[in-house]
């Protein structure tokens, strides 16, 4: 009989140490450490392999084998389709909308093929309710109520299902080790198992992770070297967007993202995120500003709001939602020394509207603009949108792809771009726009106020 070994191991990053410690030596956290036990000789995890040694220009490749989920958003985020025997995680909050992202998606897969979405948290009858209301209706679409791991590989066996969702991979568990669900060692071990099959059977894996506390999926470093691709599913809970983001793709780019809508009967695909992000957009405003962010390969237009109001506390607020709050404060320094526009002593908020995160440095001008605006009390010409990034003097730096940019302002009827005189090189201006260079962004606020 195998030796049954005793060791401890962080619950949150997947350390492993002899003996107990009271703090992880690896990702520092207090108290993470519990002990778990697990037979001396492991199950082998090896891939089933072709045998012998192949030329690469023999092996054919499956770029045409990829499967169209019908849900565009999806496959866009996986880098277009499914790829036959992956092993996909989606990672967010409870209650963001993976269950129903997935049940949604089955339930198009039903169609192609027979997909089983093996629910270990809810009981059939709640999936099917929901089911309900998504308007669930696949010919070949099997639930299972079902946490043993065992238990799903034989009936993935008996079905041989085309298409498999575990939700979630925490609460299932494994009787080859001995430890808890949702353990680290359970989560690991689960999905090393189910990257077996995923790979032996060609069959395309969702599994569902939840996020913890500190915004990693639990057991985030023992899956994500695991699996081909990692989306994370995040949004604003009292917004009704959602964004499907691509953190690792064996597959594709993880540029990529997919918008859905939140509503009664279920997610709805959002082809034109821009329309939908200025919708509200309050015209003839100090201190609202549209820029033309990039995710991916997609242009989106999204309203940045600043507000600057004297502050009655001898240190000043500063919030930034949305963007880098470093970011901002450096944007507000420049403000104050190469603009001239006097910010000190004064609380300062920014906000992107619709609940979007921007990362990328293009933004900068405009929150230059949105900040000078507010502080002027001067609203910025409606037509205009802007972008560029801006360096420590404040100097206006070329940014990435300025064409989708100003093709999509362009599209939803903007008439000025005002961008940086580095990106205007080999630039069309499209029918109906002018486009504006500027090489620093006191130049900017010149041109922005009518
Ligand atoms: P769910 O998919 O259960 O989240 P997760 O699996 O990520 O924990 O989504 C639950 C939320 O979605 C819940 O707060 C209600 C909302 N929702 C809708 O607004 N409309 C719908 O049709 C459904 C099914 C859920
Ligand atoms: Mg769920």
């Amino acid at each position: 009989m195998a030796r049954v070994k005793t060791f401890y191991t962080c619950q949150q990053c997947g350390f492993q140490s002899p003996k107990w410690l009271g703090k992880c030596p690896d990702c520092n956290q207090w108290n993470t450490l519990a002990e778990e036990q697990s037979q001396a000789q492991q199950n082998s995890r090896a891939l089933p392999s072709p045998g012998k040694p192949q030329k690469i220009s023999e092996i054919t490749s499956s770029a045409e084998d990829r499967i169209l989920c019908g849900l565009g958003e999806l496959d866009r985020a996986l880098g277009g389709g499914l790829v036959p025997g992956s092993l996909i995680l989606i990672g967010g909050d409870p209650g963001i909308g993976k269950s129903t992202l997935l049940l949604q998606a089955v339930n198009q897969l039903g169609n192609i093929g027979t997909a089983l979405y093996v629910t270990a948290e809810e009981s059939t009858r709640q999936v099917k309710l929901r089911g309900e209301r998504l308007g669930t209706n696949a010919k070949n679409l099997y639930l299972l109520a079902e946490t043993s791991l065992e238990q799903i590989r034989k009936r993935v066996a008996e079905l041989k299902p085309d298409f498999l969702v575990i939700d979630s991979i925490q609460t299932i568990f494994t009787n080859s080790i001995e430890s808890a669900p949702g353990s680290v060692s359970q989560v690991r071990e689960c999905a090393g198992q189910l990257m077996i099959l995923a790979k032996g059977e060609g069959i395309p894996t969702f599994l569902v992770g939840h996020v913890t506390k500190d915004g990693s999926i639990a057991g985030p470093r023992v899956l994500e070297h695991l699996v081909d691709t990692v989306l994370y599913f995040e949004g604003d809970p009292s917004h009704p967007y959602r964004i499907l983001r691509a953190v690792k793709n064996r597959f594709g780019s993880t540029n990529e993202i997919g918008v859905f809508e939140m509503q009664e009967a279920g997610l709805r695909e959002v082809a034109n995120p821009s329309e939908l992000f200025l919708a509200e957009r309050p015209e003839k405003t100090a201190g609202s500003v549209v820029v033309p962010a990039l995710e991916g390969t997609r242009p989106i237009l999204v309203e940045l709001q600043a507000l600057v109001s004297s502050s009655s506390f001898g240190t000043p607020q500063r919030t930034a939602i949305g963007i880098d709050h470093k970011r901002m404060a450096l944007l507000i320094a420049i403000l104050d020394k190469k603009i001239e526009l006097q910010l000190a002593g004064q609380d300062i908020f920014v906000n992107v509207a619709g609940g979007v995160r921007l990362d990328e440095p293009a933004v900068d001008l405009a929150t230059i603009a949105a900040l000078a605006s507010s502080h002027l009390n001067r609203a910025i010409e409606a037509q205009t949108v802007i972008f560029g990034e801006v360096g420590l003097t404040g100097e206006v730096r070329a940014v990435s792809q300025p064409e989708l940019r100003v093709k999509e302002a362009a599209r939803l009827g903007f008439n000025r771009c005002i961008l940086p005189q580095g990106s205007l090189k080999n630039l069309k201006p499209p029918a109906g726009m002018k486009l504006v260079g500027i090489r620093h962004a006191s130049e900017l606020i010149d041109l922005i106020f009518n």
